[in-house]
């Protein structure tokens, strides 16, 4: 798989999500405002790549501040963080990266500008690397929840382009299937950016693991029919009770699983979790424009003047997760316990 994001000399390339699977183009960012562009139009996507987007992006605009003073480098710091922050509300990750980056800033204030700009740049780095390396944590964690040839069910896209590298409901499967497990998967096809069809299918096929995908709304007829064993999905927002923001769908999953007695597993870092917010009400859950559901492709489909509700995020209630699984280990219900123990661990 190629690299989601990375440095590229003094810039910062991605790969354009809108384009795949017609190919792999690298979109390029020079100022950090692209890279705010970039997010907020989809070009990069998924909460873990988000953040990673954000530490880089905010590391390039640190590097075009034309001074020598600390005072006036950390106030146009200060503005790009609160931009950067605007780009999209409801992965954490977001804002978790931009914490970290300005955090660095105040850590560093009797140091010279250019040094403070390097640490930056590094951070950045090192917010990539440790992003791989939990991904690979928490396939490992969620192995044991895998029983052999199991079929699973994913909605939209937590994989390798959802995050630095290898990704986190895909890391699990990845896991899975790098132990001979014998798994097979099935991809919601994920409306109205079609993750799940265009992204997951792409990826997991580049990997040969076995996939088909359906519409979302075949989830529950499968289900009834026992032909899917578990659920697992990425988290864009943990709030303190475990109540957890993903993709739009994921929560009716979530209730279908129950309904037939099948887990539902979200595997996230544990960077993902909020515990400022004491439950899922409190996760702001972005609305995007109606057009994305209007349109297939480049052609209008519905009648003309129609609107559309474009809600993006759902919170699925900790009642129904049977299980997180992150790169400190597996929490089982009760999440708030559980979450709260894995933070201070
Ligand atoms: O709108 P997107 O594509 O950014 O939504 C992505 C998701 O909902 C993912 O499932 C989530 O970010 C987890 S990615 C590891």
């Amino acid at each position: 798989m190629v690299p989601t994001i990375q440095w590229y000399g003094k810039y910062i390339r991605m790969v354009d999500q809108r384009k795949i699977p017609s190919g792999i183009r690298w979109h390029f960012c020079r100022r950090y405002r692209d890279v705010i562009r970039a997010i907020r139009n989809m070009v990069i996507r998924g909460a873990p790549a988000i953040g990673i987007a954000a530490s880089m992006g905010l590391a390039l605009g640190a590097s075009s501040i034309r001074t020598v003073s600390v005072a006036v480098f950390r106030k146009r710091f200060g503005e790009m963080a609160d931009e950067m922050l605007n780009a999209r509300p409801t992965a954490v990750n977001l804002k978790w990266a931009v914490d970290r980056m300005s955090a660095m800033v105040d850590k560093m204030a009797d140091s010279p500008v250019d040094t403070i700009k390097s640490a930056l740049k590094q951070v950045s780095i090192d917010i990539l690397a440790e992003d791989i390396e939990c991904n690979r944590r928490i396939g490992k964690n969620g192995l044991s929840l895998i029983p052999r040839g199991a079929t699973i069910l994913t909605h939209c896209n937590a994989g390798s382009l959802a995050t630095g590298g290898y990704g986190t409901a895909l890391g699990v499967i990845r896991a899975a299937h790098e132990n001979e497990k014998d798994i097979r998967v099935i991809a919601d096809e994920t409306r109205p950016w079609l993750q799940g069809i265009r992204l997951t299918a792409f990826e997991l096929m580049e990997d040969g693991i076995p996939v088909s995908v359906i519409v979302d709304s075949a989830a529950g007829y499968l289900m009834r029919q026992k032909k899917i064993d578990l659920v697992i999905t990425g988290a864009d927002r943990i709030a303190a009770n475990g109540d957890t923001a993903n993709k739009i769908g994921t929560y009716q999953l979530a209730v279908l699983a129950n309904a037939n007695k099948i887990p539902f597993y979200i595997a996230a870092p544990l960077s993902t979790v909020d515990h400022a917010l004491e439950n899922g009400d409190m996760i702001p859950v972005e609305e995007r424009s109606g057009e994305e559901v209007l349109r297939f492709g480049k052609k209008n489909i519905g009648p003309s003047g129609l609107k559309a509700l474009n809600p993006s995020f759902d919170i699925t209630p900790a009642r129904y997760i049977s299980a997180v699984i992150t790169e400190k280990g597996v929490i089982r219900p009760p999440l708030r316990r559980g979450i709260s123990r894995l933070l201070k661990a």
